[in-house]
């Protein structure tokens, strides 16, 4: 290494070594890798719909190139996509946001990052729930925010309750963030306790951040939006994303509903950052929203097949558990039987000896913040699931 190289290495701004690379985006990496070296891999680690997008919203898209519609929009999303935002987030759930109160993301990451960007101050506290979405830690500390776990208990479907929130709430507590259902577990948030948890919140100026990424796929309660209580719109915001739901993720369409100061912070930031979305993703986006909705459904049977036949299999494993899941398309199995022996010392190396001995990629339980546990996305075929977790059987019989 050259001294000018030693030096730039040296050089990396310090917000950027208050954050760290994806887990989810490394494993892919390093699964992608392998299969390009001709290894079978089954891939367990991708956090996405294996469905294609819906044929009309694809259409939709074309339809923007062949008119043209590919210029510049507004930096914050065109008026259109807002509006059919609002609207849908209106029928699905009693809410009534208006195209001010709304901002359109490059994917609901973006969003949230835009929104922990105007909203949390140098030594603010942010209430995280574990296990938790990798980003989150990663957006608050980049904001020189403090983030403050609140533990959930495994026996209880890793589901939270504001009794558990409560006494981590502070005079610095900015914002709580509830991601429900839950990436990775699965768990879903009762409404009364998601109700109680607003209550606790509002009453003390605390913004509660509700991710909705994963509002359609619930397979023992309906779509329900903390939005819709009386009131919420003065301190929820609402993170929402395209991705799963229309099984978009490449499209990278996401949205903010919040109150319009906020909204018109996190813009500002947005125009001078990466403008607006792709203008041929937004009009796809519209036609997701305001077009039929069946797909969303067709691919929830599907997934709720898949997961009965995950956990089912999992639990065969001798030693391993798995709650079952009540949402979105991860299991959350815990394999605590196979850590500390022959060198597995936690689930970062589990999940790099079942990639390079049993050919399966995972996400390590570490990447969220439990250690006895990996991520296992079902948004893949039976017959990949059935070989997988065969492949997973051997690994645990071989090192328990
Ligand atoms: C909980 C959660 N929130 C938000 C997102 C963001 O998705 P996107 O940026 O594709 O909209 C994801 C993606 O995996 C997620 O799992």
């Amino acid at each position: 290494m050259s001294a000018m190289q030693a030096a730039t290495t040296n050089r990396i701004a310090e917000r950027i070594s208050s954050i760290s690379e994806s887990s989810t985006m490394k494993v892919a990496a390093d699964a992608m890798k392998l299969k390009a070296e001709g290894v079978d891999i089954v891939d367990f680690g991708a956090g996405e719909p294996d469905f294609p997008t819906p044929d009309n919203i694809k259409q939709a898209g074309i339809r923007a190139i062949e008119t043209n519609f590919t210029k510049y929009t507004a930096a914050s999303g065109t008026a259109e996509l807002k509006q059919a935002v609002c609207e849908r987030h209106a029928k699905d759930f009693g809410t009534d946001y208006k195209p001010s109160e709304c901002l359109i993301g490059v994917g609901g990451k973006h969003v949230i990052f835009n929104l922990m960007e105007a909203l949390v101050n140098p030594g603010d506290e942010v209430v995280i729930p574990v296990p938790y979405w990798v980003t989150y830690k990663d957006v608050v500390n980049f904001a020189g925010g403090k983030c403050v776990f609140v533990d959930t208990d495994e026996s209880k479907g890793f589901t939270l309750t504001a009794a558990m929130i409560e006494p981590h709430l502070t005079a610095r507590t900015r914002m709580v963030i509830i991601n429900s259902p839950s990436n990775p577990s699965g768990a879903v948030l009762d409404n009364a306790e998601f109700e109680k948890i607003f209550r606790l919140t509002s009453e003390r100026g605390i913004y509660l951040l509700t991710d909705e990424c994963y509002c359609k796929f619930l397979y023992d309660s309906e779509p329900f939006s903390i939005a819709s209580m009386k009131g919420a719109k003065e301190s929820v915001v609402v993170a929402g994303s395209l991705s799963k739901t229309y099984a978009m993720t490449g499209w990278r369409i996401g949205f903010g509903l919040a109150p319009a100061p906020i909204i018109s912070a996190m813009g500002k930031l947005q125009s001078h950052s990466t403008s607006n979305p792709t203008s041929i993703a937004q009009k796809a986006a519209v036609e997701a929203l305001r077009g039929p909705q069946e797909s969303v459904g067709v691919m929830l049977a599907e997934y709720r097949k898949r997961r009965d036949f995950v956990v089912q299999r999992l639990r065969s494993i001798p030693g391993v558990t798995c709650q079952e899941p009540r949402g979105a398309f991860y299991a959350y199995p815990n394999l605590g039987v196979v850590i500390g022996k022959n060198g597995i010392r936690d689930s970062v190396v589990l999940s790099e000896r079942l990639l390079a001995e049993g050919h399966v990629a995972v996400v390590p339980g570490d990447a969220f913040g439990t250690n006895h546990h990996v991520r296992i996305s079902y948004a893949t075929s039976m017959h990949e699931l059935e070989r997988g977790l065969e492949r997973i059987h051997q690994f645990v019989v071989k090192y328990s």
